[in-house]
């Protein structure tokens, strides 16, 4: 579906977005190691939360929709057969945390996925999963459809080589699902859904972060100094108790969606409203963001539900100041630099992103997708081996961009072209459908008077 896109008079508003599409991931696929059955309200109905929920169901749990209410029964046991093959679509997430459970649950079955998620690397969980003690076959590539052999697994300690939950969760899945000690560390810390889930849904799980520590000085000990006590940053333990009962969750809006409204707020200097938004700390990394270039971010209504923060965040624009973004902001960035990228064309001087070498392994090749797209606007933008660095302020054209299949390259173009200069068309839009189905309707609600 080829759409149409025009400049717009009007930008602002207040919106709902679709649950969380991490947490809600983890909702589903948790189903598949609940002792009761797993109660979920606004699991928002887009084809990635849908492979996670049709592969629970090919496995053995009964799923009943009504509407955005989900409840999942576990099985007695999980039904595979050497033959059963669970298709993930579009969705890392899927692959990957359905990879850790499979693995630790003396199952065997064979992981498939669409054409772009059968050029993802599942190298990073191959090899963790295999130290444990499971047995997993992808192709020469190390990517899908990649069969595996689950097994009684070992206990396992585990640094993270790549900044990434996904790794993270699948590893600290496979330890639940064989009930074996797992502790994972991170020297970045990455969102912590799993985590909060695997607390509110069960127990056994224990989180330690890291903080700086004031010490005497060796050398001088009339000079006090912050160090950190360790070279990491947090750890996560689960042992062979740790277990999910099941229970109810409630999934905030998804700040990685709301993120594209608000930015356009960022870019027309206008206001938009966003009720009931998770604000997860791991993830408010765009809204640090936004006040660091100077748009006015208020939240308010704060509260935790089911284990996550959320509340009602309004970002008002103003004349936006550059921000070099890298290191530990870019790994809180993660889903958001497409949509950070077009700010950035839209803002005076250049802004230069790096440490950014993973949106080459996303749904597309982000930094080359970004970086075509804003040259067919006439932006300057120059690709680095780990970023982009993006000359903004100059005219933003309208253009025909191209979504290269990837949900966030289609809806950050889709708002840079309510700004541009001339009518503008996203040739696939339909890929919207990954993660929020309603993205044209919630853009005719800010854009409409
Ligand atoms: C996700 C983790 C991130 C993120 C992805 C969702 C998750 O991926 O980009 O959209 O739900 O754990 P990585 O773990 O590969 O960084």
């Amino acid at each position: 579906m080829k759409k149409d896109l025009r400049p717009s008079k009007h930008y602002g508003g207040s919106i709902e977005v679709p649950g969380d599409k991490s947490i809600a991931h983890r909702a589903a696929l948790l189903s598949l190691l609940a002792k009761e059955n797993i109660e979920i309200i606004n699991f928002p109905d887009n084809q990635d939360c849908n492979s996670s929920l049709k592969a629970v169901e090919a496995l053995g749990v009964q799923v009943e929709r009504n509407e955005n209410q989900i409840s999942l029964t576990p099985p007695e046991t999980l039904a595979t057969n050497d033959a059963t093959i669970i298709d993930c679509g579009n969705s890392g997430t899927t692959a990957r945390l359905l990879a850790g459970i499979i693995a630790g649950s003396e199952m065997s079955c064979t992981l498939s996925g669409d054409e772009s998620l059968s050029e993802r690397p599942m190298k990073r969980i191959i090899v963790p999963l295999t130290e444990m003690g499971a047995e997993l076959f992808a192709d020469d590539n190390d990517t899908l459809p990649m069969k595996i052999n689950g097994k009684k697994l070992l206990p396992f300690e585990y640094r993270l080589p790549v900044a990434s939950a996904q790794v993270k969760s699948s590893v600290l899945l496979a330890g639940l699902a064989s009930s074996c000690s797992v502790r994972v560390i991170e020297e970045v810390i990455t969102r912590d859904h799993t985590e909060l889930m695997v607390q509110h849904l069960g127990e056994g799980l224990e989180t330690r972060i890291i903080k700086k520590e004031l010490v005497i000085d060796a050398d001088d000990p009339r000079k006090k100094k912050m160090v950190m006590p360790e070279d990491f940053k947090k750890d996560v333990k689960t042992s062979s108790q740790t277990k999910i009962i099941g229970g109810k969750i409630d999934i905030p809006g998804d700040i990685s969606t709301a993120a594209f409204f608000l930015a356009g707020a960022a870019i027309s200097k206008q206001t938009v409203t966003v009720a009931h938004l998770g604000l997860n700390p791991t993830r408010t990394a765009f809204l640090s963001y936004l006040k660091n270039i100077g748009c006015k971010v208020e939240i308010k209504d704060k509260e935790t539900i089911s284990g996550e923060l959320r509340g009602t965040v309004t970002v008002t624009g103003a004349d936006l100041k550059i921000k070099k973004i890298s290191g530990e902001t870019t790994v809180g960035l993660i889903d958001e630099i497409p949509i950070v990228a077009v700010i950035a064309a839209f803002s005076k001087g250049t802004t230069v992103i790096r440490d950014a070498g993973e949106l080459k392994v996303k749904e597309s090749d982000r930094l080359q997708a970004v970086a075509d797209n804003l040259r067919l606007a006439g932006i300057k933008c120059g690709l680095l081996e780990d970023g982009l660095a993006i000359e903004g302020g100059t005219e933003f054209s309208g253009a025909d961009f191209e979504s290269y299949g990837d949900h966030r390259i289609a809806m950050a173009f889709s708002i840079a072209a309510l700004f541009a200069v001339g009518p503008s068309t996203i040739d696939d839009a339909s890929v919207v459908d990954i993660s929020c189905p309603n993205f044209y309707e919630l853009l005719s609600e800010v854009t409409q008077k």
